[in-house]
Parts: C-alpha cells; sequence; structure tokens
C-alpha cells in the first residue's frame, strides 16, 4: 500500500531513489514519483502513472545534479491514479511522500482552501502539504510546522518531506504505517521497509508509533510520542535475506512456486530445530515457547486476512482434528468490528506474511485489550505485528515479491501444524501412533513438495483451455475446503476470471444452477474418508456438462476412471499433508492461465501485497 523511499547525502540521488523504489513496487503500481533538491536549492517533481519503469524513462532523460530527494509508488485510495494524484505532492515551499489514510483530510482541506491555498489533486495526501507549509507562513520552523502539522492528522501516515530553503534536511514521521531509517556513510535513507533500504545499506532503525525525526547526511533524531528525544535502536539486517532477484524465471511467482521445497524445509528446520536433533518423540522439538501456557488454554482465536486467512481455515481441520480445544477463526476486517467474547487469559494468533497488514494489525490490539496472549506467525522480522506480539514464530519463506502469496502459504502452514501439535500433546491427548505419523510427515514434507511439483507442464496444457472461461467454481470437502478458496483466489487475483470456492457438499444448495459446459470446475479430492461424497458430487457436475479438473491421488484417480479428461495426479496425502499437495496444482494452473492471458502476474491490477490502509 504505497512505498516511500528518501535519501540525503548521495550523489545521483535519482539513480538511487528508482532503486529503492523499484524494491517497493510490489506495495503498489498505480503511479510512481520523486521529488529532490536540484543544485541551485530548487524542488523538482517527477511523475508518472503505471510502473516504475515510466518514470525511470523520464528520470534518465533529465539532467539532475541533487543529493537529496524523496519518492513514492503509489496504490491510489483517495483520487483515480493520475498524474495529478501521484506523490509527491508539493507546494511553493516543500514536496511530500504519504504513505496511509488520512481520515479527516475533508475538514482540513475545506479549511486550507478557505485559506486561498490552491489544491490540485484529489487525494488526502495533500492536505498535508499545504498544512506545513501554512504553519510555514506562520513563520514556523520546519520541524515545528511539521510537528504541528502532524498533530492535527487522523489517520495513518507514514511521512517524508523536503523543503526548498534546506538542502539539508528531511522531515518524516510514522504513525500506523511503518517507516525505517537507514544509516550509510555521510548519506542517510528512509524507507518503508528493509527490503527498500536494503539497496543502500545493512544498518537500520524502525521508527515507533508516533514518531517524529529529522535527517541530515550525518544522522537522524527522533522525537518519540511523548515529545521526548529518544533513540531508536540500530540493528543489522541480514542483507542475502533482504535480496531476491527472479533468477532464471519469467516471474517471481513461478519462482517462488518453485522455492517451495526448500523454504519448506527451512521452516520445518526452524520450528523443529531438526537441523540439531532427529527427534524421537515429540518431547525433544516441543519446547518452546515458555511465555504460553497451553495446557490450560480452553480457547484460541485465530485472525488474518487474504490467503493468510485461508491458512487458518486449514489450521482449524488440523487443531480440531488433534486437540479438545474451542477455536474460532475470521478475517480480521470482520473480526474487530464483531464484539467477540474472548476469556482473559485467552491465545490469538495472527499470521500475516508481511506483519504490515492494518486490519491484521488493528485486530491484533483489540486481542490484546481483552487479555489475549499474541502470538503472530510472520515473514518479516522487526515487522509491526511482530514487534507487537508476545511471541513471533517466523516462516522462513524468505522475501515474497509476487503479488499473489504462494511460498508464504505453505510456510504458515507448517508453523499452525506445529501448533496444532503443540496443543495436542500440551494437552496430553496425542496418540503415539499419530506423534510417528506426524513427525514423519514433517520430515517428508520437502520431498512430497518436489514431487508435488513435478507435472507443472500438464497444468499449463489444463489452463490453456480455461483461458476463455468467464467464471469458475473451486470445490473441496474437509481440509481440501480451504484450499479450494485458496485456489480460487489465486485465479480471480492474476488470471481475473471471476472464481468462487464451494464446499463440495454445498453444490446442490445453489451454485449448481451456475455449471454448464462453459464453467470450469476445479475439485479437489485425494482418495480419503470424504472421497466417495465428493465423489458423488463431481458425477453430478459431469452430469450437466461441466469441465472438472480433478486433483487427486493415483487412487481418486483410477477410482473416477476416464469420465474426466482432465486429471492432475498428486502423490499420496494424509490429513496432515494434503493441503500443501493440493495447493501447489491450484498455484502453479492460476500461474498458468494468467501468463496464458498475457497478464501482469507479479503485478495483478488494482492489488498490492501489503495492504497497509483499512
Ligand atoms: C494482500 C496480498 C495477499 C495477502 C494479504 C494479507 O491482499 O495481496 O497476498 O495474502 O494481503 O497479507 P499479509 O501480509 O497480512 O499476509
Amino acid at each position: 500500500m504505497c512505498g516511500i523511499v528518501g535519501i540525503i547525502g548521495k550523489p545521483n540521488v535519482e539513480k538511487e531513489l528508482l532503486k529503492g523504489l523499484k524494491k517497493l513496487e510490489y506495495r503498489g503500481y498505480d503511479s510512481a514519483g520523486m521529488a529532490f533538491l536540484d543544485k541551485d536549492g530548487g524542488l523538482r517533481i517527477l511523475k508518472e502513472t503505471g510502473k516504475i519503469v515510466n518514470l525511470e524513462e523520464v528520470v534518465l532523460a533529465q539532467d539532475i545534479e541533487s543529493t537529496v530527494g524523496i519518492g513514492h509508488t503509489r496504490w491510489a485510495t483517495h483520487g483515480a491514479p493520475n498524474r495529478d494524484n501521484a506523490h509527491p505532492h508539493f507546494t511553493d515551499k516543500l514536496a511530500l511522500v504519504h504513505n496511509g489514510i488520512i481520515e479527516n483530510y475533508k475538514e482540513l482541506r475545506v479549511e486550507l482552501s478557505a485559506k486561498g491555498y490552491p489544491f490540485r489533486s484529489e487525494t488526502d495526501t495533500e492536505v498535508i502539504a499545504w498544512l506545513v507549509t501554512d504553519y510555514l507562513n506562520q513563520g514556523l520552523k520546519e520541524f515545528n510546522a511539521v510537528e504541528k502539522a502532524v498533530a492535527r492528522l487522523k489517520g495513518a501516515y507514514a511521512l517524508a518531506i523536503i523543503f526548498n530553503r534546506c538542502p539539508d534536511l528531511i522531515i518524516g514521521a510514522r504513525q500506523g504505517s511503518p517507516l525505517a531509517i537507514g544509516y550509510g556513510e555521510d548519506a542517510m535513507y528512509l524507507g518503508s521497509d528493509a527490503l527498500a533500504l536494503s539497496s543502500y545499506t545493512d544498518t537500520l532503525c524502525y521508527l515507533e508509533e508516533g514518531d517524529l525525526f529529522f535527517m541530515k547526511k550525518r544522522g537522524a533524531k527522533i522525537k518519540d510520542k511523548h515529545g521526548r528525544w529518544v533513540a531508536r535502536k540500530i540493528k543489522t539486517l541480514d542483507l542475502a535475506q533482504a535480496d531476491s532477484d527472479k533468477g532464471d524465471f519469467d516471474h517471481y511467482m513461478l519462482k517462488e512456486i518453485f522455492e517451495q521445497t526448500q523454504t519448506i524445509k527451512k521452516t520445518v528446520d526452524y520450528v523443529f530445530d531438526l537441523k540439531k536433533k532427529t527427534p524421537k518423540d515429540l518431547k525433544d522439538i516441543l519446547g518452546f515457547p515458555a511465555e504460553i501456557d497451553f495446557r490450560s488454554l480452553k480457547k484460541i482465536t485465530l485472525v488474518a486476512c487474504g490467503t493468510s486467512y485461508y491458512a487458518c481455515c486449514v489450521a482449524k481441520y488440523w487443531i480440531e482434528h488433534l486437540a479438545p480445544i474451542s477455536i474460532e477463526i475470521d478475517v480480521a476486517s470482520e473480526f474487530r468490528y464483531r464484539t467477540p467474547f474472548m476469556e482473559e487469559g485467552g491465545l490469538a494468533v495472527f499470521i500475516s506474511q508481511s506483519g504490515e497488514t492494518a486490519d491484521t494489525l488493528a485486530a491484533l490490539r483489540y486481542c490484546k485489550k481483552y487479555g489475549q496472549k499474541i502470538l503472530s506467525i510472520v515473514n518479516v522480522p522487526e515487522s509491526t505485528i511482530d514487534r507487537e506480539s508476545d511471541v513471533s514464530l517466523f516462516t522462513q519463506a524468505g522475501p515474497e515479491i509476487g503479488v499473489a502469496s504462494t511460498k508464504a502459504f505453505t510456510n504458515q502452514l507448517v508453523i499452525l501444524l506445529w501448533l496444532a501439535v503443540k496443543i495436542a500433546f500440551e494437552k496430553n491427548v496425542l496418540k503415539e501412533e499419530k506423534q510417528d505419523k506426524l513427525i514423519q510427515t514433517l520430515k517428508d514434507l520437502p520431498g512430497l513438495i518436489e514431487e508435488g511439483l513435478q507435472d507443472s507442464k500438464k497444468l499449463e496444457v489444463i489452463a490453456s483451455k480455461i483461458t476463455h472461461a468467464k467464471t469458475a467454481l473451486y470445490l473441496g470437502r474437509g481440509i481440501s475446503y480451504p484450499i479450494a478458496m485458496e485456489g480460487a483466489l489465486k485465479l480471480k487475483e492474476i488470471s481475473y476470471i471471476h472464481a468462487e470456492a464451494y464446499a463440495a457438499g454445498e453444490m446442490k444448495h445453489g451454485p449448481i444452477a451456475l455449471v454448464d459446459e462453459s464453467v470450469p470446475v476445479v475439485c479437489f479430492a485425494p482418495f480419503n474418508q470424504l472421497f466417495e461424497k465428493t465423489a458423488s458430487n463431481i458425477e453430478e457436475i459431469i452430469a450437466r456438462k461441466a469441465n472438472v479438473i480433478l486433483i487427486s491421488d493415483k487412487e481418486g484417480l483410477d477410482a473416477m476412471g476416464d469420465k474426466i479428461e482432465n486429471r492432475i495426479e498428486i502423490p499420496k496425502t494424509n490429513i496432515f499433508s494434503e493441503p500443501f499437495l493440493t495447493v501447489l496444482p491450484a498455484q502453479i494452473f492460476a500461474y498458468y492461465v494468467a501468463v496464458l492471458k498475457e497478464n501482469n502476474v507479479d503485478q495483478p491490477r488494482n492489488l498490492a501485497k501489503s495492504v497497509t490502509v483499512e
């Protein structure tokens, strides 16, 4: 949801800004822009609609000599994605970039317009530019003007501002949207996340909620929300973690799908510490975390958004299968506006790839207020959700750049499976045979994933048959139902084909009315105790001439015989391995449909990777 960068003290600042913006493009790509101070002290603004490459073309054609600048990549909230609404927004005194939403912008706009300030855009952001300018016009110094302006803002913001009178100054603030300061040699940097800063430096500090700061090329000073000057902890970033390119793959998404073998191994190693010991029984691998008393736990609440929410749905099946505990799951944007009852001392679990999703964070804060222990599963250490949690567990997926989440999901599942086992073990309900089966499943997972990725070319052929479809159905039963939901989401996100997921048994209660020969129906039906029931539902669909794509193991495919032409074989599964193996073909299938439709797979229209607005 918009990304910002800032640099002070570095020659060729425009080229450096482009580097950071490219790393942030996953946060939004409706437009991009930058502002810098010319050698004669004048402010120059360059903006373009669309992707960073459009901006790059314009920037590289200019003669620029500057060492201070700010940049922005936009995911439109207020106002269409056109050049006027693109950031930076500017006045005669300053230029500003913003990530977040200013909720009281309408009142401020009325007030500032009445004073004669000429608004140029439809954005909420522009009011900040004119508000700071108004305080400067009243005679305040730059820092005081920004301090006074942000005190009047309601909503979320990460801000960076440069001023035409000040060649060695960037002022910024953080409230509700992430921002980090990077330290270089005779240069300072600013970025929405560590990934952006990794282009410049490995030394950084994260700003806290309510922080206001100024930076010059030799350092930064930070004032906290209580008005005290503070020092934030400076950390060293693991640049290898932050670095990411497509390698030999055509798209990040495909690379990330194929990375699942290695990343899942890393997450299994991380959780179970298998590197150091070969567990004989679960006591060896379930020592952590001491902060949570799983034994007395009566209820567990799992909350997330998007793909991470479907990971919660899978976990519900596992936890219910293994342990006697009440479990509630919800999408964060609904959960936080209900009034869910939570007994003091319960456990609330938040799942987020980015660790920055605004709704998930708001739900976390709500649960904290009601006395829940907070456990988070995130892919980005030091993200806001990590920092606000009592305990965090880290998926080892590495940076995920493709907007449609793939490897983050399966890595979340590894940790959630561990969580289910942990609860059952602590509650003393895990039978020995099941313990062995679980340990074996986890050890086998990377190999199974590798096997599951073998049939990808066949999926391309099947994908070519549905590119013209207007709508598709995804069906699954039991633990394959959430995978049907995730599969449908993948197809929607990148192919723009409407796709709807249903519990297979619900077909006859409505969606079967949609079925005819033009509707592809993707069915997840491994050969397990639910197979016969799903097989009957598949028969009902075949009878209505739909184009069935069946994802099952050898026994399942054999049982359906040659009634089904489009067949994808997955390895034999059990309830623990099933979601890992069924989601792979769903990811690859969606990928090929999107590629064949010549869509932008990694940056699908209207979406952003990290949603930091509510
Ligand atoms: C966005 C992304 C999805 C992601 C969701 C939740 O919608 O495009 O891929 O699943 O946010 O993000 P999180 O970072 O909290 O997992």
